[in-house]
């Protein structure tokens, strides 16, 4: 390399105002890896590495010398290059506020108002939120709902993050300022204390508020933290060209064309990165070097965006953000018909990746990257813009961006030497219209399936066609036109030219039926739906010159979007009673007891563990075959690199314990022969750090034999008679057969429910400490399980429990992913440890914890059911497979609890069931929120709707007919007491006025054509407690020390769910004293030994019952001092009690359940209590593209007497949303040959902030109580999520709806979980989708399949 003269060398920058000067970086490194392990700044999370969660989110500010002021802009730390940061300024969670020092609003208002659970994603969300204000001190709730697009929760269902973050905005203000003008009563709208926006706010008695807006500490922008003054004063550090040159990478920051030029010259292999939101992902998951890396962010022509006479010019630098101010500019200022093209573009920037990528992410990239999926190039394409290309030799040249740019995948006919230096976009002209679409399978933050742009320009004021030009993305490996649609110039704007274009496209826009992507009809009716849309927008437009094109009111439906949301909510809940003491903090709302540290970036996860000097960092090396035998095994190129110390595997196993799970031997620490499904660990390398294990592990080479069978799908296993027990379940109840015999009606069906990824924030992670002697370990694991975990290591390493403390401080969310999957990857982590005698740390990443570790179990279930006239259900034979993987984990468990809850919340009196696990090549699915009863609830539900459609009755009335009630027995012989199913049902069809809605939602789809609206509502019944009697126990420990403050130590392990704070409020309680005075600090097996794993939504039910005992041990033996001085303090009791010698230290034990039951005999009781609730959903769907949007959700629950009924609603909105994501959203994508497509939020679509309700009540019904828990309180965890399912079935409604209108059967349709865009689209059958045919199977090699 030619020795280049560089003005600078040393990164410098700011963080949180302080100067960091650094000349030792490494071009390779994020600004996250750089805050999190040289400034030791853990607030900023790592959750995808891949720019799609926001939990790495960071302000980034820069001073704009040409307009003379100072930009904020939030970013992903984990795809910015820390040498992007020379000359800027970062601010990270924990330089805005601190519980030490005092909390920003924007951290006060989060964790008030209930807006963190887990708290892995919230200072991602601070973040976001607080880059916003500095903005924008006054927001709009739309630019809150900009702001968050790049955010994503899994635990909080997204609701009170936006209730806290609404008192921020404009809206709210104007509000506030009525409630002031008008007096108390008063808020400035004529529904006075009714006004839907007051709900939860400053009218209720302070009491019944989950929190109170007027404790906020008011936002006052002016105390800021200032810019730091080095980086306005002087332009120094953007006059540098920067040369920074790494071990294997090179970064150059030219300052100017020439020097850029000239560098592309002699590098032509160079990468320019721009946001490195493409190569960045490049780097980390197709494992691509690029030795030299181009930052063209400081040369003025590259950045600039000016105005020319045909248009404007935009430099192929200029960010998204830049791009979409300067063109909304240019829409105010100029006149409509100028700015069409500039209006595309807007318009599809709000569904373009997430406010952090398009902070950074510039057009010239997204060009260059030449996506076939780009959401830039049909606009651009379509509508032929220039391109400005310049090379060091050859100067400028412009190149139209038409059918010839893309010369194959991701190639373009840009010379090596060249670059792109600007795109002109021109202006339109009164008879030329532009429109543009995305689809995909959520709105926002995603990638499209298909995308759209549609040119037209008539004759002058009439509807000739004079030109036409049609792009598309997502059709082939490159964007790609219609040339044929061309001829179509000459012809008129008619339904007979949309035909023929129709047939054009058709022609133009092949599919193979095994292309990448899948989805074959799917993608081919959007082509023409997409069309068809511009084709009624067009016609909308023409209208006002040509009056005889006349389009039908209903069909207006087509063009429109869904109506903006209001973002109402309410919550019901039964207030404390005046009289309870103030101490006294059970049953009232306060907020999670780590909220403030949360949303300060203080709450330290497994990976925030300071480093320790001498640890190793363990990655793994899994295997990348489904099924096959290990041929060979070589580390000895990654062993040979700097920095690698060891290679992990069998070998360091000794004879016969190489075993995870020791009760079925089906499960390898590591294989060694063998692999039966891909992400099987076959050894780990450790290094010095992440970044080298990492890199090193990719060079460990693996030779494979292929195995035959390969068996992925359920069907897989049914044709290869592939179960680990067939079959695995049967439950027998009366004669099943004899009442097919007799009864009126007897339907079958079937349905199939696709798996879950659990997609907690913070992935696994595990640090293993071994101690200096005794063979004592400390071991830092996010697991739910840490008795569990140490029983798994103990016999692998050797050593007794008594020298192994398993330590969890708190997960960044579990639901069941961390029970029996954190053995995984603690074991190979400890097995290392233990050999090299260093700690060894180890985190997954996104993708790794995707393939390693399973999910949810997919379910196909046959059903055969009987009825009578009224739909009364008599009986039914029902057929249960779930898809376990290759090892049965839990599996058999999960069919069982399924199985129970086979009826969901319907009296069937008579039952057949059976149960098949069946053994296939996928990841081993676990343990999920739920437990296998959302699948077979589903199954319930669909069987008893597929009725309704058959006896032509509101599905509605069906439930009521066969709803659980007091005294019913269910096939389990369980009879059902104190049960509230009915008083939820009731109450729910009240609340929601579901009679009114169906005549209003009836009404909407009789006056619209192309979107249709559904309603649903669905019950659900949820069996609480193991059935297997020695995991219902528990412990705790109460530790009291003289100054009257309480340690309470107890075995349920906190990951959002506010076990810990419950814990807290019922010491509270027992000892009488107020919370402040209790501290939790971790779960530790060495503080509390023996404890059940943290499951099954039991934990404050059995950890209550133990603390509680302990506290009332301690609370006898103060109780001689509180009576002989009743006016004395807490304090004081203690002191004089430790002045006694009476013991301050107690444990509580809990044990003795009167339940459990047995399979064989079908004895026993299967579950404690039942937990009740129904969900009332109404949806709105577009029938051209399968969008949808959710309008309202009321859900009633029944959980007792809620311990705090904040965190209880975060429960109830969280369970639905992630219900939602199940069998909406979620669709994981396999090959046929078992490669998991969606292993990251890239691919892999969870509810985002957009898919919050409009409207989301929650009741918690009052005058509920539970004998059977602790202060008759009930599990919250996990009976809600089902109501999620209120969603899908409101969506089939529509559907039926929509099938009417086009005149196929309503009914005749099945509709699988997920109910994707896909699926909705293609069941609303019609002339596009009727123009098609799925390709027959065994006719090709289909790019997925069904598992
Ligand atoms: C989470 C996430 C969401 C996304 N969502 C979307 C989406 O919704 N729609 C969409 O279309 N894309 C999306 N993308 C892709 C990506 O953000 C865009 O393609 C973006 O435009 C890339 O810009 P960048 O500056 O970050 O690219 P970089 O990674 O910096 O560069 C990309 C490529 O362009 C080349 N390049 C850059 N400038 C020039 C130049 N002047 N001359 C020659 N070559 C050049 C580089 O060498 C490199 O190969 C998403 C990406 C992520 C990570
Ligand atoms: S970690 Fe950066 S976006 Fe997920
Ligand atoms: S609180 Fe948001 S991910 Fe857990």
């Amino acid at each position: 390399m030619e020795e280049l003269k560089s003005d600078c060398s040393v990164l410098v920058f700011f963080v949180n105002g302080k100067k960091i000067v650094d000349n030792q970086v490494d071009p390779e490194w994020t600004l996250l890896f750089y805050l999190r392990n040289k400034l030791g700044l853990c607030g900023t999370k790592l959750g995808c590495g891949e720019g799609g969660c926001g939990a790495c989110t960071v302000m980034l500010s820069k001073y704009d010398r040409i307009n003379k002021k100072i930009r904020h802009l939030p970013i992903n730390a984990c795809l910015a290059p820390v040498c992007s940061m020379h000359g800027l300024a970062v601010t990270t969670v924990e330089g805005i506020g601190s519980t030490r020092t005092k909390l920003h609003p924007v951290q006060e208002r989060i964790a008030k108002s209930h807006g963190t659970q887990c708290g892995f994603c919230t200072p991602g969300i601070v973040m976001s939120m607080y880059t916003l204000l500095r903005n924008s001190p006054k927001p709009t709730m739309k630019d809150l709902e900009v702001t968050f697009q790049g955010n994503l929760c899994r635990c909080t269902g997204y609701r009170p993050i936006m209730e806290g973050y609404k008192t921020f905005t404009e809206e709210w203000e104007l509000i506030q300022n009525g409630n002031r003008l008008n007096g108390e009563q008063g808020n400035g709208c004529a529904m006075g204390d009714k006004c839907c926006k007051l709900q939860n706010g400053t009218t209720k008695d302070p009491e019944e508020v989950l929190f109170n807006r007027n404790e906020f500490t008011p936002y006052d922008s002016s105390q800021e933290p200032i810019f730091p003054p080095e980086l306005k004063i002087s332009d120094q550090y953007d006059k540098q060209y920067l040369v920074i040159k790494g071990k294997t990478v090179t970064w150059f920051r030219p300052v100017n064309l020439e020097q850029l030029l000239q560098l592309k010259k002699q590098f032509p292999d160079a990468k320019l990165v721009v946001g490195n939101t493409e190569v960045g992902v490049e780097v980390k998951f197709k494992q691509m070097v690029y030795p030299v890396i181009i930052q063209p962010v400081l040369i003025p022509e590259m950045v600039a965006i000016t105005n020319t006479e045909k248009g404007v010019r935009i430099g192929a630098s200029a960010t998204f953000t830049d791009i979409e101010t300067y063109l909304k500019n240019e829409i105010n200022r100029l006149p409509e018909e100028k700015t069409r093209i500039f209006k595309s573009v807007v318009d599809m920037l709000n569904w373009f990746a997430g406010k952090q990528i398009r902070s950074v992410g510039a057009l010239g990239s997204n060009i260059m990257t030449g996506s076939p999926i780009s959401d830039m190039l049909p606009i651009l394409m379509a509508n032929e813009v220039t391109l400005e290309l310049q090379s060091r030799d050859n100067g400028k040249r412009e190149v139209i961006l038409d059918g010839n740019f893309f010369t194959g995948y991701r190639t373009t006919i840009v010379k090596p030497e060249e670059i792109l230096s600007a795109i002109y976009i021109p202006y339109t002209n009164s008879d030329r219209y532009c429109y543009a679409y995305k689809q995909a399978r959520r709105r926002e933050d995603d990638i499209a399936i298909v995308n759209a742009a549609v040119n037209v320009t008539f004759e002058p004021k009439t509807d000739i066609i004079s030109d036409i030009n049609v792009a598309f993305g997502g059709m082939s490996y490159k964007t790609v036109t219609s040339p044929k649609t061309r001829q179509l110039k000459g012809l008129p704007w008619n339904r007979q030219t949309l035909e023929l274009a129709f047939a054009h496209l058709q022609e133009d826009l092949p599919l193979d039926p095994g292309a990448p992507g899948g989805m074959y009809l799917y993608r081919k009716s959007l082509t023409l739906s997409l069309f068809f849309k511009a084709f009624l927008a067009i016609s909308a437009d023409l209208q006002k010159y040509v009056p005889h094109i006349n389009i039908d009111k209903r069909e207006l439906s087509g063009i429109t979007s869904f109506e903006p949301k209001e973002y109402k909510s309410a919550q019901y809940f039964t207030v404390v009673p005046k009289t309870q003491e103030k101490s006294d903090a059970l049953q009232r709302p306060i907020v999670h007891i780590s909220a403030y540290k949360h949303a300060t970036g203080e709450a330290v996860y497994c990976d925030d563990i300071p480093l320790y000097e001498n640890e190793l960092y363990l990655a793994f090396v899994t295997s990348t075959k489904s099924h096959a035998k290990i041929l060979s095994v070589d580390p000895s190129e990654a062993l040979a690199m700097d920095g690698v110390d060891y290679f992990v595997s069998a070998k360091d196993v000794a004879e016969g314990k190489n075993f995870t799970n020791f009760m079925h031997r089906d499960e390898k620490i590591f294989y060694d022969d063998i692999v039966t499904s891909q992400g099987q660990i076959i050894g780990g390398i450790l290094a010095t750090d992440q970044i080298i294990a990492r890199k090193a592990a990719r060079k460990v080479k693996i030779e494979y034999e292929d195995l035959q069978p390969v068996i992925i799908t359920i069907d897989d296993a049914i044709k290869h008679n592939s179960y680990f027990k067939n079959p695995d379940r049967m439950v027998v109840k009366g004669d099943v057969e004899k009442v097919f015999q007799e009864a009126p009606h007897v339907l079958e069906g079937e349905c199939h429910i696709g798996g879950q990824e659990h997609f907690y924030l913070e992935t696994q992670s595990v640090f293993v400490v071994p101690k200096k002697e005794d063979e004592e370990i400390e071991v830092y694991s996010a697991t739910q399980g840490p008795t569990q975990l140490a029983e798994t290591l103990a016999p692998v390493l050797g050593i007794q429990l008594n020298k192994i403390a398993v330590k969890t401080k708190r997960l960044g969310g579990g639901f069941g992913g961390k029970e029996l999957k954190a053995v995984r990857i603690a074991l190979p982590a400890a097995i290392a440890a233990m050999k090299l005698n260093r700690p060894v740390r180890c985190m997954l990443d996104r993708e790794e914890d995707t393939v390693m570790t399973g999910g949810r179990h997919p379910f196909y279930i046959k059903y055969k059911v009987a009825f009578n006239n009224d739909g009364k259900i008599l009986g039914a034979h029902v057929k249960y497979y779930n898809n376990c993987g290759y090892s049965i984990d839990v599996s058999s468990l999960v069919l069982g609890h399924a199985m129970t809850h086979s009826q969901n919340a319907y009296d069937i009196p008579v039952v057949r069931l059976e149960g098949y696990t069946c053994k296939t090549n996928l990841p081993s699915n676990t343990a999920f929120r739920g437990f296998g009863c959302p699948q077979a609830m589903f199954a319930a539900e669909t069987m008893l709707q597929h009725i309704a459609d058959y006896l032509k009755k509101d599905p509605v009335k069906l439930s009521e007919l066969n709803l659980y009630k007091e005294g019913d027995v269910t096939f389990y012989n369980q009879k059902l007491v104190n049960c509230t199913m009915q008083k939820c049902w009731k109450e729910c069809l009240q609340s929601s006025k579901y009679f009114e809605r169906r005549q209003q939602v009836d009404n909407f789809n009789r006056e619209n054509r192309y979107k249709k609206r559904g309603l649903s509502v669905i019950p659900t019944t949820y069996g609480i407690g193991f059935p297997v009697p020695f995991l219902n126990q528990a412990g705790a420990l109460v530790l009291v020390y003289t100054d009257g403050s309480v340690l309470l130590s107890h075995g349920g392990v906190e990951m959002g769910q506010g076990l810990h704070t419950k814990m807290i409020q019922v010491a509270s309680r027992c000892l009488e004293i107020p919370v402040e005075k209790i501290h939790t600090v971790d779960v530790s097996t060495d503080k509390v030994p023996n404890t059940t794993m943290t499951a099954g939504s039991v934990g404050s039910d059995l950890n209550g019952m133990a603390v509680m005992r302990a506290c009332n041990t301690i609370k006898e033996r103060l109780k001689p001092y509180k009576d002989a001085n009743p006016k004395g303090t807490w304090e004081e009791w203690v002191k004089k009690a430790y002045f006694d010698r009476v013991s301050l230290s107690t444990t509580g034990y809990f044990g003795e359940s009167d339940y459990g039951y047995n399979w064989e005999t079908g004895e026993g009781q299967m579950h404690n209590y039942f937990s009740y609730g129904a969900a009332c959903c109404e949806v709105e769907i577009d029938t051209l593209t399968g969008d949808h949007q959710v309008r309202s959700v009321e859900i009633v629950m029944d959980v007792g007497e809620s311990l705090n009924p904040g965190i209880d609603v975060g429960q109830i909105e969280g369970a639905f949303m992630q219900g939602y994501g199940l069998f909406v959203l979620e669709e994981l994508v396999y090959s046929p040959s078992g490669t998991n497509y969606t292993r990251g939020p890239g691919t892999y679509k969870l509810p985002g902030f957009g898919n919050i309700p409009g409207e989301f009540n929650v009741s918690m019904l009052k005058g509920s109580s539970n004998p059977r828990a602790v202060y008759s309180s009930k599990a919250i965890g996990e009976p809600p999520l089902f109501l999620g399912s209120s969603v899908v079935f409101a969506i089939k409604d529509a559907i039926k709806a929509a099938r009417k209108e086009n005149g196929y059967d309503p009914t005749d349709f099945k509709l699988y979980s997920p109910a994707t865009s896909a699926r909705i689209r293609v069941a609303c059958q019609d002339n596009i989708t009727s123009k098609f045919e799925e390709p027959e199977l065994g006719t090709y090699v289909p790019w997925n399949v069904l598992v």
